[in-house]
């Protein structure tokens, strides 16, 4: 764990873990909302970010105007995500998986907002300050899981599969793994190794769903106007996302023997009934969502 520069919840990769739960608290409030999120706006209500970060529609309305687009075009943009990938987690478990890993689960609350079988194992993966403020703010407002719930605090560049053994998960049981909001913060070969550990961790029967952006979102991202809008985020997205040397993952799943399918992002968005703008509407243009069996 040491090797690696760590962080929380309201610096570098950490804050867009808050900026992404800011997205669903202002998606749920939408009377067409994709995601209903009942502990997003008091994990946001809970922090310090160095940058305004809104809970509420409202707080939206008294930003100026390049802050209130980024916003709006992240509550369209994680509804969307949301809802795609609650269904996948759902098709899932009604599929007989009883296992599910969510690397890089940030402020992610499936755990506590989705309806998952009797006996479902539930494995967040994150940093140790993240998941130690999540935990903190869940433990205050009393949310109970509706599964069995194991934190994982493991850096994704290093030897998380032990860390996740230890936590009790069995590599012997079908598992559904979510990489959503994961892959752009990987190195190259740290995304490679990614992909090669959830395959051997991963017997038939299991599944896998990501959300994949690809390398040509680059000169978008390096764009001056685009960084400026997304300074209104508290981070430089183009400084800590890595495309350089970057595989294609269907093609190493779909070598290593899994079934790939891929939709384009604007597709799902379309098919919800929804329209995509601004920041997260031109970065969704190069994006797509993977799902694949095994
Ligand atoms: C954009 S957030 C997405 C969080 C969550 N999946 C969601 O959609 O709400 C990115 C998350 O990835 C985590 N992350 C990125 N790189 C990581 C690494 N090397 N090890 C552990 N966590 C990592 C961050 O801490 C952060 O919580």
């Amino acid at each position: 764990m040491t090797q690696f520069e760590q962080w929380d919840i309201v610096t570098g990769v950490g804050l867009t873990a808050l900026g992404v739960a800011a997205g669903r608290a202002l998606d749920t409030e939408r009377p067409d909302h994709l995601v209903s999120d009942p502990y997003a706006a008091s994990f946001v209500a809970a922090a310090d970010p160095p940058v305004p970060v809104p809970r509420r529609l409202a707080d939206t309305a008294r930003m100026p105007d390049v802050a209130r687009d980024v916003w709006t075009s992240m509550a369209q943009y994680l509804g969307v995500r949301s809802r795609f990938f609650d269904r996948f987690l759902m098709t899932a478990a009604a599929g007989g998986v009883r296992q599910v890993v969510v690397p890089a689960a940030g402020l992610d609350a499936r755990a506590f907002r989705l309806d998952w079988p009797p006996g479902t194992e539930l494995f967040e993966i994150d940093q140790p300050r993240v998941l130690e403020f999540k935990d903190g703010v869940l433990d205050r407002l009393g949310a109970r899981p509706r599964c069995a719930r194991h934190p994982v605090r493991a850096d994704l560049r290093g030897d998380w599969p032990t860390a996740l053994r230890d936590a009790g998960f069995d590599p012997d049981r079908a598992t559904a793994w979510l990489a959503e909001g994961l892959l752009p913060f990987l190195p190259a070969d740290a995304e490679r190794r990614f992909f090669d550990r959830i395959d051997r961790l991963s017997p038939p029967g299991s599944r896998l769903a990501a959300e994949h952006l690809a390398p040509s979102v680059r000169p978008l991202i390096e764009d001056p106007e685009f960084r400026a809008a997304a300074r209104q985020l508290g981070v430089d997205i183009a400084d800590l996302w890595h495309f350089a040397g970057k595989a294609d993952p269907d093609r190493q799943l779909t070598a290593a023997g899994w079934a790939v399918r891929s939709v384009p992002t604007y597709e799902v968005a379309t098919a919800y009934g929804r329209d995509l703008h601004g920041l997260m509407g031109r970065t969704a243009q190069h994006g797509r969502f993977l799902t694949a069996e095994r």
